[in-house]
């Protein structure tokens, strides 16, 4: 089945994909869908009918919808950790009951979030100034991103996520605070993930200097209570979840009770809601007219059809520039493995490599590589109709504008023709010519646009719920285990057991050279 997708790529050769909308009037309508007031245009790529066909086929043949009427039955589709892959339960708002090994989770969940609606009620009346966030990964990247993009909702408590073990990360954030009027969220599926609990022990320290009684101080969000307890933090404090919600997968549950702070229980509902409109249409929407499954469809042409490596997501929202991060754990934690399921090496490549920046910030960076560059990176773009600031309309109109002008731009390009046109007041001869070729645009490079109205809680739900899915398909189109993360592992091993050739308590010894040399000049350099 692959191989249909080398013989399409060698039949469309360098086929203009301006030449498909000429061929085709109707070719934007019949190359997008539409769907819960989201737009998700993917005309201005290569694909034609038969890519199409062929993709689907490969979706099939995959056995897409066995596989995701597993996930949402609560099947240990993860099967190297043996567990269920069930966040989708943590927004079934009122879906009714969903079982693990015979057991109905809906009630554990649904009482959960009523416990954290009336902790997050608390902080919000209390004389609760600042909350921050103490995670990692999956335990920082979604609500530190949703509450970014949320702003324009937020009424509660200013939040602050610290991630990183560089001590600049807390410090900064502690300088901002009052002590007494501050509460910690040590977020951490584990809890013990070394970062964290770093950071959480200097914020305890931190209280303790300042003479202010932790005691009311921290909440844990974990799926480890004793180790939570033992950190000092009594149950009822503590926010659980089961280990079928993956870390990167988690904000939709105790994970967001950071966002469920800053923009209330009611807005968090709507977020919910919104990811659970999403899973209805994934799990009912026949794979033709499925967004989440063409989104995934369009990335395996362009990673595995076409080899274009990467993919830049362009977020024409400036709230949404925390997005690429959170979606880089999200896509390239879960389907950058190398192995299949039953442990053979991939047919075919990964997962792509995921990176970006809003618009039209990126504009003036990097987007001189994606028009004239000799790769092709496949882009992205995410707008909203309308903004929050209905004074600055003229600012979203431009935006908008903008984020049309670029797509066009990569698709039509400018030819050798047209530049000198552009030139050819200015110059003559051979340097006209010099000239005008460092002014040609390729083109031909592909885009998809999604569209939706505004970034409400509800939107938001959509957009993310609809990203998960599209790493599911494509996980299961590659047949990898999109759940496990094993590929973090050796770092972190290796780390442990350098922290006392660091700290000078054991010599160096049985390192390779380059890293003896790195450690003796830090000894060297260390006051
Ligand atoms: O190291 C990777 C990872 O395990 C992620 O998958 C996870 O989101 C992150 O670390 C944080 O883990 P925890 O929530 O257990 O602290």
């Amino acid at each position: 089945m692959w191989d249909d997708l080398s013989h399409h790529a060698a039949r469309i050769g360098d086929r203009r994909i301006e030449a498909l909308f000429a061929e085709n009037d109707k070719r934007a309508r019949e190359f997008s869908v539409e769907a819960l007031g989201l737009l998700f245009d993917y005309s201005k790529t290569q694909l034609d009918e038969q890519i199409r066909a062929a993709l689907l086929a490969l979706a099939q043949d995959a056995g897409l919808a066995d596989r995701r009427e597993a996930m949402f039955t609560g099947a240990a589709i993860n099967e190297t950790e043996g567990r269920a892959v069930l966040h989708t339960a943590l927004r079934n708002l009122d879906g009714g009951a969903v079982t693990v090994d015979g057991q109905d989770v809906m009630p554990q969940v649904l009482e959960t979030l009523e416990r954290m609606e009336a902790q997050a009620r608390a902080l919000r009346a209390d004389d609760v100034t600042d909350v921050v966030n103490i995670g990692i990964g999956g335990s920082d990247l979604g609500p530190a991103m949703a509450a970014r993009a949320l702003s324009p909702y937020h009424d509660g408590p200013r939040c602050h996520f610290v991630s990183n073990v560089d001590g600049a990360d807390i410090a900064d954030t502690l300088r901002l605070c009052d002590p007494e009027r501050t509460v910690f969220i040590v977020a951490s599926k584990t809890f013990t993930t070394i970062e964290t609990m770093t950071n959480a022990r200097t914020a305890k320290a931190w209280l303790a200097d300042k003479g202010v009684d932790e005691a009311s101080k921290f909440i844990a969000l974990s799926s480890n209570a004793q180790k939570a307890g033992e950190f000092g933090i009594p149950e009822e404090r503590v926010f659980g979840f089961e280990d079928w919600v993956g870390g990167r997968y988690s904000m939709w549950g105790p994970i967001g009770l950071s966002l469920m702070v800053a923009i209330g229980p009611e807005a968090f509902r709507a977020f919910l809601r919104g990811g659970q409109m999403m899973d209805t249409h994934f799990r009912s929407a026949a794979l033709h007219e499925n967004m989440p499954v063409l989104l995934a469809l369009v990335g395996i042409w362009h990673n595995q059809g076409l080899g274009y490596a990467t993919r830049a997501v362009l977020p024409y929202d400036n709230r949404l520039a925390r997005l690429p991060a959170y979606l880089q754990q999200l896509e390239m934690e879960s389907n950058g493995k190398g192995v299949s399921m039953d442990g053979a090496d991939l047919a075919v490549q990964s997962g792509p490599v995921v990176w970006g920046e809003p618009g039209t910030n990126g504009q003036h960076a990097f987007y001189q590589l994606i028009h004239q560059g000799t790769r092709v990176v496949p882009c992205e773009f995410m707008l909203a109709a309308e903004g929050h600031e209905p004074d600055l309309r003229h600012h979203h109109d431009l935006l908008v504008a903008n984020c049309l002008a670029q797509s066009e731009a990569l698709m039509r390009g400018r030819d050798l023709e047209e530049a000198r046109g552009k030139v050819a007041g200015q110059f003559e001869g051979d340097e006209l010519e010099r000239q005008a070729r460092h002014r040609v645009f390729p083109g031909n490079r592909p885009s998809t646009t999604l569209i939706y109205q505004t970034l409400d809680p509800e939107t938001l739900g959509k957009i993310i719920a609809l990203y998960e899915h599209r790493v599911f398909v494509e996980g299961v189109i590659l047949d990898i285990n999109s759940y496990d993360q094993w590929g973090v592992e050796l770092g972190k091993e290796l780390a442990t057991a350098l922290g006392p050739m660091v700290t000078g308590e054991t010599p160096v010894s049985g390192k390779d050279g380059s890293t003896a040399q790195l450690l003796e000049f830090l000894h060297r350099y260390r006051r």
